[in-house]
């Protein structure tokens, strides 16, 4: 991964990120695993996912084994999930913000379906061995940039109705994410484009990183969305307003929900 300048701040915690993570590896008694879990959690509630990552990858390429390298990455994930909670908003089923709320959980678990194949390829050590997880792999991240269509949707149906009504800071931050989490897609990609031409475990290593950091991002990004930006939405739109925007997203269409192929 591309070293990104860190503020002092970012640099402090991404070392004692690591240091905690050196520490959970080395433990072995319950106990003082779920000691040191408390302290990871802080550590991880100050940090943005790259922080995170970057920490992730650092141990990685310490000489930090597979198994350890992955059971860091399953503490950190399970505290993080604990602290996710998106609310079920309610709303019609054909109204818009159900749609973009279904989309989010289908996302969600091909990104998690992402990581897990990963993480199945770690338990071989070579190319010959995983040609089905590497097509999975393919499908997935090919399944992701379909995806893509449900942030095309909100930036072209919801995010122009609410700047109408004066929101415009919370839609312009969604859409730098959407770019963000764009970008980390590209670059899984161009990353499994090089699977054979890299060291097998580098390889899955940065892959590993990479689908943390994007699951990460979105799971943060749900959370935004439906604990903040689809709430204003559902109190300042009115429902002529839904309409125009359940037909602008009408307009733009909708990528297919289903795993099967096209
Ligand atoms: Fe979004």
């Amino acid at each position: 991964m591309a070293d990104i300048l860190l503020s002092p701040a970012q640099t402090d915690l991404r070392e004692k990120l690591k240091s905690i993570m050196r520490q959970i590896k080395a433990e072995t008694t319950p106990k003082e695993i779920e000691k040191l879990k408390a302290s990871f959690k802080t550590l991880l509630d100050q940090a943005d996912p790259v922080v995170i990552a970057m920490a992730e990858q650092d141990l990685a390429q310490e000489g930090m084994s597979m198994n350890e390298f992955l059971a860091v990455c399953d503490i950190h994930l399970e505290l993080f999930r604990e602290k996710i909670q998106n609310p079920d908003l309610k709303v019609p089923e054909d109204h818009p913000i159900a749609r973009f709320q279904e989309d989010h959980r289908v996302i969600l678990s091909w990104m998690d379906k992402l990581r897990e194949t990963i993480k199945e390829i770690a338990n071989y050590d070579n190319w010959n061995e995983v040609e089905s997880h590497l097509a999975k792999v393919k499908f997935l991240l090919e399944k992701l940039m379909e995806a893509e269509n449900h942030n095309v949707r909100q930036e072209s149906a919801l995010f122009p109705a609410l700047e109408q009504k004066g929101i415009e800071k919370p839609p312009a931050i969604m859409w730098q994410e959407h770019t963000e989490m764009r970008q980390d897609k590209k670059a899984l990609l161009l990353l499994f484009e090089k699977a054979k031409e890299m060291d097998f475990t580098l390889w899955v290593n940065q892959m590993y990183t990479l689908s943390m950091r994007l699951y990460e991002k979105f799971l943060l990004h749900t959370q935004k969305e439906q604990n903040i930006l689809y709430k204003v939405a559902l109190e300042v739109l009115s429902q002529q307003d839904w309409l125009n925007v359940k037909e602008a997203t009408e307009e733009v269409g909708f990528f297919a929900l289903s795993e099967e192929k096209k």
